[in-house]
């Protein structure tokens, strides 16, 4: 049986003949008509702010960093249970990286968790909406703004969902998508920042433009460019922005997948699930996922080491996900003086299993997981 992969990489229909169409044009650096359809396109779907193709989302991250213009003496929180560059973008700025907890039914970072980890030096928030869902962002939101911190989201889960009547991507003062080939959207690597706060417009374009005023150049505001604050090159070429909006002209057809394959995921594994002591990924209230990931909780991290293990010498692919960046060797070392405890990443970290789930996949894939993960009580039966 051929083995059912964690990830198959969507490139959309249309991307051999967009690239084409992009390498046979004038323009092949970024900002040409291509990365302005897509970032047209992506606007409306993260709420309206206006997006910056980036990339990676590790860069748009950095971006975000470096135009809140932390620095030495700042303290940013981010949570335990996430990708390390959420943690390594406020690194590389010189600021402190304060990890907080996540909520054991959200997975993510909330007001609760936040709020304890708050000093006088605490600059910023980035919250990451795990698997495309979040804690409340109302009560985030006005965490943040009674202690004066900006809001950042790192929604590289989250493109396509929707919380509290709102898109992900809305909520922060700015907002980290990634479009790396295991996200909903992809460009094999690729990302954008979205700036929700107009203040941060002229920063950022600066920022990205090599710390120049090419951006006003290029729209005839000024008659010569130049350098006027620190800056990076953060803009992602029109050749990967060919293959962006391909995969945004099948959007639909690939979040329908990845919908079909949750839902038969939640209906398929409910009664296993309740026979075995296993926690589903959870619809959580107010809250639209775009399906970006699906998990499930074993009760104790060797069961959840014997699944994966069942799961994968059955070719089904099945992956764990984040270990906690608090306990990590450079995580201490970025968290100076702090030594904060997680518990709840360190448990979650342990049990947590990912099932295979992406846009192309087939109902005959998605029953061959669910009959494989069900077959995992009778193994364990015959061999115990
Ligand atoms: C939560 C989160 N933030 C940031 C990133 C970094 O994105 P990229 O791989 O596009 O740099 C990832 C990675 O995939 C991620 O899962």
């Amino acid at each position: 049986m051929p083995a059912i992969p964690f990830n198959r990489p969507y490139a959309g229909r249309r991307a051999a003949a967009n690239v084409e169409d992009a390498l046979r044009s004038a323009h092949h650096s970024g900002d040409g008509p291509w990365c302005e359809q897509v970032a047209e396109r992506l606007s409306p779907m993260v709420g309206g702010g206006r997006v910056f193709l980036t990339p990676s989302g590790t860069d748009a991250l950095e971006l975000a960093c470096m135009a809140l213009g932390l620095g030495p003496g700042d303290e940013v929180i981010v949570p335990s249970f996430t990708f390390s560059s959420t943690a390594t973008a406020v690194q590389r700025t010189g600021a402190t990286v304060r990890f907080a907890d996540v909520d054991p039914v959200t997975l993510s970072m909330g007001a609760a968790q936040v709020a304890e980890r708050v000093t006088s030096r605490t600059r910023a928030v980035i919250a990451v909406h795990y698997g495309g869902q979040s804690s409340s962002m109302a009560e985030l939101s006005a965490l943040c703004d009674a202690h004066g911190l900006t809001l950042v989201e790192d929604a590289a889960h989250a493109l396509g969902g929707t919380h509290e009547g709102r898109a992900y991507g809305s909520f922060g003062a700015l907002a980290c998508l990634s479009f790396h080939e295991t996200k909903n959207l992809s460009s094999g690597e690729g990302g954008a920042l979205v700036v929700n706060d107009p203040r941060l417009y002229e920063r950022v374009e600066q920022l990205r433009e090599k710390g120049t005023d090419r951006s006003k150049f290029f729209r005839g505001q000024v008659d010569k460019y130049t350098w006027v604050s620190p800056g990076s090159s953060f803009l992602l070429g029109e050749l990967l922005a060919a293959v962006l909006a391909a995969g945004l002209d099948d959007w639909d057809l690939t979040q329908a997948r990845r919908h079909a394959g949750w839902d038969a995921y939640e209906s398929g594994l409910a009664s296993f699930a309740a026979d075995h002591d296993i926690t589903l990924h959870p619809r959580l209230p107010d809250t639209r996922h775009p399906a970006h990931l699906y998990y499930l909780l074993a009760p104790s991290g060797q069961a959840r080491d014997e699944l994966l293990a069942h799961c994968r010498s059955r070719h089904v692919l099945a992956v764990s996900h984040y270990q906690p960046l608090a306990e990590s060797s450079e995580g201490r070392r970025a968290s100076g003086p702090y030594a904060d405890e997680c518990p709840v990443t360190a448990d979650v970290s342990a049990r947590l299993l990912r099932l295979p789930l992406y846009g192309s996949m087939t109902d005959d894939e998605v029953d061959s997981v669910i009959t494989t993960v069900r077959a995992w009580a009778t193994d364990r039966v015959v061999h115990a």
